[in-house]
């Protein structure tokens, strides 16, 4: 089967088949990442625009570092000090990069549906590294690589998520990857940041439930998703710090309510003895490290399959590079032809 994608906007739309393929179109480059040399010539020759227009330090490396493993070079769009600090409208300033010639635009922006409207106006693949509060598309594929390595499989989990869900791409992402394998969902942390409407944000029949206290939402969940707290939302006197951490907190105690092989994902950056104590987040049930390895090998794999396209049957780029005994099984069929070259 071959999928084809123009961009990488919103994992919403994406059917459960066509996720499963960009994973394991993701699985051979998590490979490449324990080999001595990682680079690929796959891109040669390619450009990727990356535009940050807000702040970003891993997923705006992560690109860069998933770009020059493929061979391709990089411009960077550096936000603080760009043109648009001189009042440059977005769609005059993605004009200006596309003018030189990208063969892709990897971008994120503080408003939700910025990608989407670039990519309306752009003949170039885009990739959505984050828009406002809407998603979060590769951090949502890298989550799901890392609990499908831990768990064997996305189906029928129980997914707990802490935090400030209201205002969380990642967790949208998250939601609206996971629910198409059955995955249910508890989302708990203080009522103005859970609000009833997230129960709906899923796709019809999604199983989302809201909880308040911390201890029933840990009970019996196979994956705790973590969020960041923005500090700067936390004040008196309506949420003081110290009750978010007496209220919210992941901590070595909590976690023992929920399954003992339990995972725990953050998307980063983590405010230790916030959200997460270092205990949990430095714990043999913590995936936060595993999350950053894997999102260079989601990274690659939408890189490679928007600017060159890939399918089940063709070799795949990162073939030569792993051994035989290497080669990880996956959920979908298997298929011998995709044995090495
Ligand atoms: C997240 C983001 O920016 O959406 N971080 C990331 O991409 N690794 C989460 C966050 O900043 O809270």
């Amino acid at each position: 089967m071959t999928y084809r994608f123009r961009d990488l906007l919103a994992l919403e739309p994406l059917s459960a088949d066509e996720l499963i393929f960009l994973l394991d179109q993701s699985r051979p480059f998590q490979a490449i990442q324990r080999n001595p040399l990682k680079k690929l010539a796959t891109l040669r020759g390619k450009t990727v625009a990356l535009a940050f227009f807000e702040n970003s330090t891993r997923t705006r490396i992560s690109f860069g570092t998933a770009a020059s493993r493929l061979g391709a070079d990089t411009m960077n769009l550096q936000a603080e000090s760009s043109s648009l600090k001189k009042g440059e409208s977005l769609l005059d300033t993605v004009h200006t990069l596309n003018a030189m010639k990208p063969d892709c635009l990897v971008m994120r922006h503080a408003a939700s549906g910025a990608a989407d409207f670039v990519a309306r106006h752009l003949d170039i693949p885009v990739i959505n590294a984050g828009d406002g509060t809407h998603e979060h598309p590769s951090q949502g594929l890298l989550d799901a690589l890392t609990i499908r390595d831990r768990k064997g499989s996305l189906a029928n989990l129980h997914v707990t998520i802490l935090g400030d869900i209201a205002h969380s791409r990642v967790a949208r992402s998250n939601i609206h990857l996971l629910s198409k394998f059955g995955c249910r969902f508890t989302l708990c942390g203080p009522a103005m940041w859970v609000p009833r409407e997230l129960e709906s944000i899923g796709p019809p029949g999604a199983s989302i439930r809201r909880v308040f206290r911390i201890e029933e939402a840990l009970e019996d969940a196979d994956v705790v998703l973590v969020l960041r707290v923005q500090t700067e939302r936390l004040h008196e006197p309506a949420l003081p710090a110290r009750d978010y951490i007496l209220l919210y907190q992941l901590s070595a105690e909590r976690l023992r309510l929920a399954k003992s092989d339990a995972i725990i994902l953050h998307p980063g950056p983590m405010n230790r003895g916030v959200e997460i104590t270092p205990e949990v987040a430095d714990g043999p049930q913590s995936c936060v490290l595993e999350q950053v390895t894997n999102g260079i090998a989601v990274r690659m794999a939408l890189l490679f399959l928007l600017l060159v396209g890939g399918s089940e049957e063709e070799a795949h780029p990162a073939a030569e590079m792993q051994e035989p005994g290497e080669r990880p099984s996956t959920d979908a069929k298997k298929d011998p032809s995709h044995a090495a070259r």
